[in-house]
Parts: structure tokens; sequence; C-alpha cells
């Protein structure tokens, strides 16, 4: 085990026997038991409390009808964080992966990150730095972002797109007793399991994959309605950047958000000016999050109704991890 740019691995045999053990609906219960770490939109990333996994934070995805699809998304997904690392110029937390099929032959994709400290984690720090220290690190944010924006306009060929939400970095030495973020402090984006990349234009993650922990009831509306919005958002700047601020009301601290509009501005306009990105308005983001909060609380809760159906009138297996409550204003 061990190993950087996209080597970590953990022995065979032990996701194999986790994933026998695994109980996706209370994974704390598993055979092998499993601590949470976070619940994303779509994915539940977690530890796996076994000697000599502890220091690592897995991404399960389950979401693969045959293995050639999962072979496809693993060199999507190693291109995309070659290229985060290596053109762009972010930084990201020690990765690799590891494959599996599951008795039941449903291939399991696993992305293996280096564990960081939940507090260093932007969600969690914002409730420890004052004012001050959640603009120096949303200034950050915004630097790293434009890194992005960056790449994309020096050349031709490639667009790439990331999810700036505050849960996605990491600030590299936090010390949760004196909570600050520095001048030199350095973010690690975390959030690479949805790697979508154009080269000359085309998509090369098969968007489709999204949609397969939907309910099968609801696949063809949101292909409809949602998809190609909810993919382009995050090749959008300005769209980024509302999201990630629209980000604090689920978080719990809406009381920042009109600095974080002006700081965002002001940023806009000194250090992106190049990109020139239209200014946001405080009821941007507010209109977005009421919609945002609304696809997502529709969404997941047409997945349980999935689940119910599934388990408990088809007798199916449901294995996707779904959140609890998820607390939001
Ligand atoms: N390497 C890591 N170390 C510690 N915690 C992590 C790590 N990676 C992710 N997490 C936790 O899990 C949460 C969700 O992870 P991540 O952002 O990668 O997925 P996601 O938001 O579910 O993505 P998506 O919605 O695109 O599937 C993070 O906000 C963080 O709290
Ligand atoms: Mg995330």
């Amino acid at each position: 085990m061990g190993g950087k740019n996209g080597q970590l691995r953990v022995e065979e045999g032990i996701l194999e026997e986790f994933e026998r053990g695994l109980n996706p609906r209370r994974p704390e219960a598993s055979r092998i038991p499993a601590r949470v770490l976070g619940y994303g939109e779509i994915s539940t990333v977690f530890q796996i409390t076994h000697e000599g996994l502890e220091n690592l934070a897995f991404k399960r995805l389950p979401v693969f009808r045959e293995k050639r699809e999962m072979d496809e998304y693993r060199r999507v997904y190693l291109d995309y964080n070659r290229l985060l690392i290596e053109e762009v110029g972010l930084r990201l937390p020690d990765y690799g992966y590891a494959e599996l099929v599951t008795e039941q032959g449903r291939p399991v994709f696993y992305i293996i990150q280096e564990r960081m400290p939940a507090e260093s984690i932007g969600n969690r720090a914002i409730h420890l730095l004052d004012e001050e220290g959640v603009c120096s690190l949303v200034r950050k944010v915004l630097r790293e972002l434009r890194k992005v924006w960056d790449f994309n306009r020096e050349q031709d060929r490639l667009r790439v797109a990331v999810d700036g939400q505050i849960s996605n970095w990491s600030i590299v030495g936090f010390d949760h007793r004196h909570p600050r973020v520095d001048e030199g402090a350095e973010l690690l984006y975390l959030d690479t399991s949805t790697p979508l990349f154009r080269v000359d234009g085309v998509e090369q993650l098969d968007p489709e994959l999204f949609l397969r922990s939907a309910p099968s009831f609801l696949v063809w509306i949101l292909r409809m309605f949602f998809l190609e919005d909810v993919v382009n958002r995050y090749y959008d700047f300005r769209a980024v950047v509302i999201d990630l601020i629209a980000n604090f009301y689920k978080e719990q601290r809406p009381e920042l958000i009109p600095a974080l509009v002006e700081l965002a501005n002001d940023f806009f306009a000194r250090e992106a000016a190049h990109l020139r990105v239209r200014p946001i308005r405080a009821h941007d983001v507010a209109s977005y999050y009421r919609e945002d909060a609304f696809i997502w609380w529709f969404y997941l809760n047409l997945r349980r109704l999935d689940r119910f159906l599934r388990t408990r009138l088809l007798r199916k297996e449901y294995p996707y991890i779904l959140p609890g409550k998820i607390r939001r204003r």
C-alpha cells in the first residue's frame, strides 16, 4: 500500500470481503464496519475499520452494468486526476482505486484517497473559522478555481470542469485548535469521482452513469430536463461560484453570503478580470439555492421510494448507500 499519483492500492481481497459483508442500509453495521465520512448528492465516502485501512477514504461506485463500463470509467477517472494535477495545477490527496465484481456479478469501483482530517474539510472548517477566516478560505478556493478556467482559456482542445463546493476542499495542515487560513495555506481538491472533461468538445465520461443510481421510473425525466443543465453548470465559472456560495445556506452559515458575494465580485473584477465573469447578485444565489435544494430533496426522496419498492415489494437487492435526513435551511 502507499504511493503517489494514482498508485494508492489496498491488498486484494480485503475489499471483496468488505463488499460481501456490506450492509448498504447501515454501513456501520457491516461485517467489516464502515464509518461514513461524508455524503455527497450521489455517493458516499467512508472509512473502513480494518487494520491498515484506517488512514484511507473510500468512495464506492456501484453504477456499472458490465466490466467494460468500469474499464472506461477508470480510464477517464485517471486522466482527469492527471489533468487536474499536471495541467491545471491543483493539488489532490494521494489517490488510487480498486475494482471488483461482486458475487451477484455487479462491478464495483472504489476510489481510494488518503484520508484528510474531518476538521480540515471546508464544510467543517467554516464552523471553526471566524468571518475573516472563511473569507480567506473562499478566496483560496476562487484562486484554485481560476486555475481551471485559465487552463480552459489557454488552449482549444480540452475543457475541464470542477465542482467548487466548500465540502470538496481540505486545508493542508489545518489546526482545529487554532483555526486559521494563512496566506500560504494550501488546499487539496477531493471530489474527483465525477471526472468531467471534454476533448475537442466530446464529453469523456458517459453522463448516463449519473442516472444509474436514479430510480428507473425517473430516468427519462432526468435525462430530458436536468442532465445537460447539471453537467454544463460545472463548465461555467460563474455558475460554479454561485453554487459554492449557495452552499453556505446548506452548511448553516447564510449570514456570510453577502460578504462572500462581494468577495467573489471583487475577485472577478481584479484577479480574474481576463476571464470576464459577469458579477453575481445575492438574488442569483438565493434563487439558485431554492431550486437546487428542491431538486436534490426531490431526487433523494424518489430514491428512497425506489429503494422501498425494490427491497420491500420486489424483494430485490438495492446496492446504493443513501444518506439519512439532510439538514437544510
Ligand atoms: N479524502 C478524504 N478524506 C476525508 N474525508 C473525505 C475525503 N474525500 C471525501 N471526504 C468526505 O466525503 C464528502 C463527500 O466526498 P466528495 O465530495 O468526494 O463526494 P460527493 O460530494 O459525494 O460527490 P458527488 O456528489 O459528485 O458524488 C466530503 O465532503 C468529505 O466530507
Ligand atoms: Mg463533494
